[in-house]
């Protein structure tokens, strides 16, 4: 298992950080995930459009373009599998914990990969629970401070379920670690891009591949009461790709099982990654 941090490959057991990392003391950094399949990096440049966006939300000024990082994680990848490559960075070490940055400001940069391993549920359906959405206003950077989503996604693990449904004002936002999707009368909704989710490159997909394939579609709010009654919720993301959900708040969605808008979206997102 070789990671790459700061410019060295290392095995996973000598890959050390110290623990006056920003990263550590604050959760001050941010993210990727980025599927990678039979080598490929799955709409790459998109994740780093994504990344850059993250990066200059919390203000750290690192910039490598797309071939930089690809080349950086090259020597990962095996491509006679499926795999995903988490990519964290934090602002660095300073010599003591204070809140302002350090001066100067000299980056932990880490990249591992890891096998994809298929998501049963994505073929039976999962139980999701709704919950109140207790996170920050800046839901758009892919930040690695997740307590907020970790004690949600643990609180719809403890009632059995996969997946927490989060609720804000309303209106539901997203999952704790997917965005939403539901469909009403034939049409796909998903809630529009603003700071309260964080823009998910497998909802891109899935509303480019709704257009191609003439699935009625649009962008826009989703209140409570419309999720209740939706025939077919989908939580997406990088590492579980299009998860339907077949029982809310111990209720049936639809008719408790994957509906037929999922089945054809599935259908075309799985011809589509390869
Ligand atoms: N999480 N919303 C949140 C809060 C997420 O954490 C994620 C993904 C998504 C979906 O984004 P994408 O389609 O780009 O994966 C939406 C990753 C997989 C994680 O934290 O491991």
């Amino acid at each position: 298992d070789t990671v790459y941090l700061n410019g060295e490959y290392l095995p996973l057991a000598d890959a050390k950080v110290s623990v006056l990392d920003r990263g550590f003391l604050f959760g001050d950094g941010v993210y990727e995930v980025i599927p990678v399949y039979a080598g490929r990096l799955f709409r790459f440049e998109d994740h780093v459009v994504r990344l850059n966006n993250s990066l200059s939300g919390i203000r750290l000024d690192l910039i490598k373009s797309a071939a930089e990082w690809q080349a950086i994680f090259q020597p990962m990848l095996d491509s006679s599998k499926d795999q995903y490559i988490y990519l964290q960075i934090t602002r660095g070490y300073a010599p003591k914990r204070d809140h302002g940055f350090p001066e100067p400001i000299v980056p932990t940069v880490f990249a591992m990969c890891s096998d994809i391993k298929p998501f049963a549920g994505r073929v039976s359906g999962v139980k999701a629970v709704t919950l109140d959405d207790t996170r920050w206003q800046m839901c758009h950077i892919k930040a690695t401070a997740l307590l907020a989503h970790l004690l949600l996604r643990q609180e719809a693990l403890d009632q059995d379920c996969a997946e927490a449904i989060l609720v804000k004002n309303g209106y539901v936002t997203e999952g704790a670690a997917s965005n939403l999707f539901v469909v009403i009368d034939d049409e796909l909704i998903t809630p529009s891009k603003s700071n309260e989710i964080l823009p998910g490159i497998t909802r891109d997909v899935i509303l480019e591949l709704a257009k191609t394939n003439q699935i009625p579609y649009r962008e826009d709010v989703i209140a409570l009461e419309a999720l209740e009654n939706a025939s077919e919720i989908w939580v997406t993301s990088s590492t579980r790709e299009i998860v339907p959900v077949i029982e809310l708040d111990g209720k049936m969605v639809g008719i408790g099982k994957p509906g037929p808008v999922y089945q054809k979206m599935d259908q075309v997102f799985q011809a589509y990654k390869q």
